[in-house]
Protein backbone atom coordinates (compact mmCIF):
# COMPACT_ATOMS: atom_id res chain seq x y z
CA UNK A 1 0.00 0.00 0.00
CA UNK A 2 1.26 3.37 -0.97
CA UNK A 3 1.82 5.78 2.06
CA UNK A 4 -0.22 8.73 1.02
CA UNK A 5 0.55 11.96 2.92
CA UNK A 6 -1.52 15.66 3.35
CA UNK A 7 1.33 17.11 2.22
CA UNK A 8 3.36 17.33 -1.06
CA UNK A 9 6.09 19.75 -0.05
CA UNK A 10 6.94 18.50 3.24
CA UNK A 11 9.56 15.99 4.98
CA UNK A 12 7.88 15.47 8.01
CA UNK A 13 6.78 11.71 8.16
CA UNK A 14 2.84 10.68 7.53
CA UNK A 15 2.36 10.63 11.57
CA UNK A 16 3.71 14.36 12.19
CA UNK A 17 1.59 15.45 8.81
CA UNK A 18 -1.76 13.87 10.04
CA UNK A 19 -1.17 15.54 13.30
CA UNK A 20 -0.05 18.87 11.31
CA UNK A 21 -3.19 18.68 9.26
CA UNK A 22 -5.78 17.65 11.92
CA UNK A 23 -4.99 20.41 14.08
CA UNK A 24 -5.55 23.04 11.19
CA UNK A 25 -8.75 21.45 10.59
CA UNK A 26 -10.20 20.87 14.00
CA UNK A 27 -12.42 24.00 13.98
CA UNK A 28 -14.10 23.35 10.45
CA UNK A 29 -14.30 18.94 11.52
CA UNK A 30 -17.03 18.45 12.26
CA UNK A 31 -19.38 20.99 9.94
CA UNK A 32 -17.24 19.64 7.21
CA UNK A 33 -17.76 15.81 8.00
CA UNK A 34 -21.92 16.25 7.48
CA UNK A 35 -21.49 18.15 4.25
CA UNK A 36 -18.72 15.60 2.78
CA UNK A 37 -21.13 12.53 3.74
CA UNK A 38 -24.74 14.40 3.64
CA UNK A 39 -25.08 13.57 7.52
CA UNK A 40 -24.91 9.72 6.89
CA UNK A 41 -21.75 9.35 8.78
CA UNK A 42 -24.30 9.83 12.09
CA UNK A 43 -25.81 6.56 11.14
CA UNK A 44 -22.73 5.09 10.89
CA UNK A 45 -21.64 5.69 13.85
CA UNK A 46 -25.07 4.48 15.21
CA UNK A 47 -24.53 1.40 13.41
CA UNK A 48 -21.30 0.77 15.46
CA UNK A 49 -22.78 1.60 18.67
CA UNK A 50 -25.24 -0.66 18.00
CA UNK A 51 -22.78 -3.58 17.25
CA UNK A 52 -21.04 -2.59 20.55
CA UNK A 53 -23.87 -2.40 22.64
CA UNK A 54 -24.55 -6.29 21.98
CA UNK A 55 -21.34 -7.27 23.93
CA UNK A 56 -22.28 -5.24 26.90
CA UNK A 57 -18.30 -3.72 27.86
CA UNK A 58 -17.53 -2.11 30.83
CA UNK A 59 -14.38 -0.12 29.45
CA UNK A 60 -14.46 0.87 25.52
CA UNK A 61 -11.59 2.90 24.22
CA UNK A 62 -12.07 4.94 20.88
CA UNK A 63 -9.25 5.12 19.14
CA UNK A 64 -8.97 8.27 16.96
CA UNK A 65 -11.54 9.55 18.65
CA UNK A 66 -10.86 13.19 16.76
CA UNK A 67 -13.46 15.47 17.72
CA UNK A 68 -15.55 12.79 20.17
CA UNK A 69 -18.33 12.03 17.96
CA UNK A 70 -17.85 8.36 18.29
CA UNK A 71 -17.09 7.98 22.08
CA UNK A 72 -20.20 10.51 23.03
CA UNK A 73 -22.32 8.13 21.70
CA UNK A 74 -20.81 5.11 23.18
CA UNK A 75 -21.92 6.68 26.46
CA UNK A 76 -25.60 5.80 25.92
CA UNK A 77 -24.31 1.87 26.19
CA UNK A 78 -23.57 0.57 29.55
CA UNK A 79 -19.93 0.91 30.00
CA UNK A 80 -18.40 2.80 33.13
CA UNK A 81 -15.24 4.43 31.44
CA UNK A 82 -14.85 5.09 27.75
CA UNK A 83 -12.04 6.63 26.77
CA UNK A 84 -11.00 8.66 23.84
CA UNK A 85 -7.37 8.67 22.39
CA UNK A 86 -6.27 11.13 19.92
CA UNK A 87 -2.53 12.12 18.22
CA UNK A 88 -3.77 15.75 17.46
CA UNK A 89 -4.42 18.21 20.49
CA UNK A 90 -6.68 20.41 18.66
CA UNK A 91 -9.18 17.71 17.74
CA UNK A 92 -9.31 16.63 21.30
CA UNK A 93 -9.81 20.08 21.88
CA UNK A 94 -13.19 20.49 20.12
CA UNK A 95 -14.15 16.88 21.55
CA UNK A 96 -13.74 17.75 25.38
CA UNK A 97 -15.70 21.22 24.48
CA UNK A 98 -18.60 18.98 23.22
CA UNK A 99 -17.81 16.63 25.71
CA UNK A 100 -17.68 19.27 28.67
CA UNK A 101 -21.28 20.48 27.13
CA UNK A 102 -22.88 17.37 27.79
CA UNK A 103 -21.63 16.67 31.34
CA UNK A 104 -20.19 13.42 30.31
CA UNK A 105 -16.49 14.15 31.45
CA UNK A 106 -17.09 11.60 34.65
CA UNK A 107 -17.79 8.73 31.86
CA UNK A 108 -15.39 10.17 28.70
CA UNK A 109 -11.72 10.40 29.28
CA UNK A 110 -10.00 12.32 26.36
CA UNK A 111 -6.27 11.37 26.24
CA UNK A 112 -3.41 12.42 23.98
CA UNK A 113 -1.51 9.79 22.68
CA UNK A 114 -0.30 7.47 19.44
CA UNK A 115 -2.25 4.40 18.37
CA UNK A 116 1.03 2.66 17.36
CA UNK A 117 2.18 3.18 21.04
CA UNK A 118 -0.47 3.34 23.80
CA UNK A 119 -0.14 3.80 27.47
CA UNK A 120 -1.94 1.01 28.14
CA UNK A 121 -1.78 -1.82 29.88
CA UNK A 122 -2.00 -5.70 27.71
CA UNK A 123 -5.50 -6.51 27.76
CA UNK A 124 -7.08 -3.40 29.25
CA UNK A 125 -10.56 -2.92 27.30
CA UNK A 126 -13.93 -5.06 26.96
CA UNK A 127 -14.26 -3.01 23.31
CA UNK A 128 -12.24 -0.92 21.31
CA UNK A 129 -13.59 1.29 18.26
CA UNK A 130 -12.17 3.33 15.17
CA UNK A 131 -14.27 5.23 13.04
CA UNK A 132 -12.30 6.76 10.16
CA UNK A 133 -8.94 6.62 11.89
CA UNK A 134 -6.88 3.25 10.70
CA UNK A 135 -6.50 4.93 6.89
CA UNK A 136 -4.36 7.84 8.74
CA UNK A 137 -1.86 5.55 10.75
CA UNK A 138 1.33 5.88 9.81
CA UNK A 139 1.60 1.91 9.39
CA UNK A 140 -1.63 0.21 9.65
CA UNK A 141 -0.41 -3.50 10.94
CA UNK A 142 1.57 -1.67 13.86
CA UNK A 143 -1.68 0.08 15.06
CA UNK A 144 -3.56 -2.92 14.89
CA UNK A 145 -0.77 -4.92 16.50
CA UNK A 146 -1.41 -2.38 19.74
CA UNK A 147 -5.05 -2.54 19.29
CA UNK A 148 -4.78 -6.25 19.86
CA UNK A 149 -2.79 -6.07 22.49
CA UNK A 150 -4.73 -3.93 24.49
CA UNK A 151 -7.80 -5.43 23.77
CA UNK A 152 -9.36 -8.01 26.55
CA UNK A 153 -9.99 -12.04 25.22
CA UNK A 154 -13.03 -11.83 24.04
CA UNK A 155 -13.44 -8.38 23.75
CA UNK A 156 -14.72 -6.78 20.74
CA UNK A 157 -13.16 -4.56 17.78
CA UNK A 158 -15.11 -2.26 15.18
CA UNK A 159 -13.94 -0.07 12.86
CA UNK A 160 -15.88 2.09 10.75
CA UNK A 161 -13.25 3.36 7.40
CA UNK A 162 -14.70 4.53 3.85
CA UNK A 163 -14.34 1.99 1.37
CA UNK A 164 -14.90 1.85 -2.24
CA UNK A 165 -18.22 1.38 -4.03
CA UNK A 166 -17.45 -1.69 -6.98
CA UNK A 167 -20.85 -2.13 -8.11
CA UNK A 168 -22.08 -0.10 -11.22
CA UNK A 169 -22.61 2.88 -11.55
CA UNK A 170 -22.07 3.63 -7.47
CA UNK A 171 -18.45 3.21 -8.73
CA UNK A 172 -18.29 5.52 -11.07
CA UNK A 173 -20.83 7.95 -9.34
CA UNK A 174 -18.05 7.69 -5.76
CA UNK A 175 -15.02 8.56 -8.76
CA UNK A 176 -16.84 11.62 -10.34
CA UNK A 177 -17.85 12.74 -6.44
CA UNK A 178 -14.59 12.62 -5.19
CA UNK A 179 -12.68 13.40 -7.98
CA UNK A 180 -14.90 16.66 -8.93
CA UNK A 181 -16.90 17.59 -5.84
CA UNK A 182 -14.72 16.62 -2.67
CA UNK A 183 -11.74 19.32 -4.03
CA UNK A 184 -14.53 21.80 -4.26
CA UNK A 185 -16.40 21.64 -1.20
CA UNK A 186 -12.80 21.45 0.46
CA UNK A 187 -11.92 24.58 -1.30
CA UNK A 188 -15.10 26.32 -0.20
CA UNK A 189 -15.12 25.19 3.26
CA UNK A 190 -11.91 24.80 4.85
CA UNK A 191 -8.29 27.12 5.11
CA UNK A 192 -6.13 23.47 4.37
CA UNK A 193 -7.15 22.34 0.67
CA UNK A 194 -4.99 19.64 0.96
CA UNK A 195 -6.33 18.48 3.72
CA UNK A 196 -9.64 17.29 1.27
CA UNK A 197 -6.95 16.26 -1.51
CA UNK A 198 -5.74 13.89 0.73
CA UNK A 199 -9.31 12.16 2.45
CA UNK A 200 -10.34 11.36 -0.51
CA UNK A 201 -6.68 9.86 -2.31
CA UNK A 202 -5.72 8.13 1.29
CA UNK A 203 -9.30 6.71 1.05
CA UNK A 204 -8.74 5.61 -2.98
CA UNK A 205 -6.05 3.01 -1.72
CA UNK A 206 -6.56 1.91 1.24
CA UNK A 207 -7.70 -1.81 1.65
CA UNK A 208 -11.41 -2.89 1.97
CA UNK A 209 -13.72 -5.40 2.53
CA UNK A 210 -11.92 -8.85 2.22
CA UNK A 211 -8.16 -7.22 2.07
CA UNK A 212 -8.85 -5.38 5.10
CA UNK A 213 -10.27 -8.98 6.61
CA UNK A 214 -7.40 -10.63 5.77
CA UNK A 215 -5.28 -8.14 7.55
CA UNK A 216 -7.08 -8.40 10.77
CA UNK A 217 -6.91 -12.53 10.50
CA UNK A 218 -2.83 -12.25 10.29
CA UNK A 219 -2.61 -9.98 13.18
CA UNK A 220 -4.80 -12.45 14.79
CA UNK A 221 -8.26 -11.08 15.17
CA UNK A 222 -11.01 -13.64 14.48
CA UNK A 223 -14.13 -14.46 13.78
CA UNK A 224 -13.79 -11.15 11.58
CA UNK A 225 -16.68 -10.11 9.33
CA UNK A 226 -17.19 -6.51 7.16
CA UNK A 227 -20.80 -4.96 6.67
CA UNK A 228 -20.58 -2.49 3.56
CA UNK A 229 -22.66 0.54 4.26
CA UNK A 230 -24.52 3.22 1.78
CA UNK A 231 -23.52 1.17 -1.35
CA UNK A 232 -19.84 0.21 -0.33
CA UNK A 233 -18.73 4.17 0.58
CA UNK A 234 -17.57 3.11 4.01
CA UNK A 235 -17.60 -0.45 5.56
CA UNK A 236 -17.69 -1.59 9.41
CA UNK A 237 -15.60 -4.12 10.50
CA UNK A 238 -16.57 -6.43 13.43
CA UNK A 239 -13.81 -9.11 14.98
CA UNK A 240 -12.63 -9.88 17.91
CA UNK A 241 -9.35 -11.25 20.03
C1 LIG B 1 -10.89 11.48 10.14
S1 LIG B 1 -10.57 11.76 11.84
C2 LIG B 1 -11.77 10.74 12.63
C3 LIG B 1 -12.24 11.31 13.92
C4 LIG B 1 -13.41 10.57 14.57
N1 LIG B 1 -13.09 9.20 14.91
C5 LIG B 1 -14.65 10.60 13.72
O1 LIG B 1 -15.29 9.57 13.53
O2 LIG B 1 -15.04 11.68 13.27
C6 LIG B 1 -9.09 10.86 12.07
C7 LIG B 1 -8.42 11.07 13.42
O3 LIG B 1 -7.34 10.14 13.54
C8 LIG B 1 -6.35 10.75 14.34
N2 LIG B 1 -5.10 10.00 14.20
C9 LIG B 1 -4.38 9.83 13.08
N3 LIG B 1 -3.27 9.11 13.34
C10 LIG B 1 -3.32 8.80 14.66
C11 LIG B 1 -2.47 8.06 15.51
N4 LIG B 1 -1.34 7.51 15.07
N5 LIG B 1 -2.82 7.92 16.81
C12 LIG B 1 -3.97 8.49 17.27
N6 LIG B 1 -4.81 9.21 16.50
C13 LIG B 1 -4.49 9.36 15.21
C14 LIG B 1 -6.32 12.17 13.80
O4 LIG B 1 -5.68 13.08 14.66
C15 LIG B 1 -7.81 12.45 13.61
O5 LIG B 1 -8.38 13.08 14.72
Amino acid sequence: MSKVKPYKNSDLGKKEQVTQMFDNISGDYDGLNRVISFGIDIKWRKRVVEIVKKSNPDTVLDIATGTGDLAINLAETNATKIVGLDISSGMLEIGKQKINKKSLESKIEMVLGDSENMPFEDDSFDAITVAFGVRNFETLENGLKEIYRVLKPHGTFVILETSVPTKTPFKQGYKFYTKNILPLIGKAFSKDRSAYKYLSDSASVFPYGEALNNILRNIGFINVEDFPQTFGVATIYKSSK
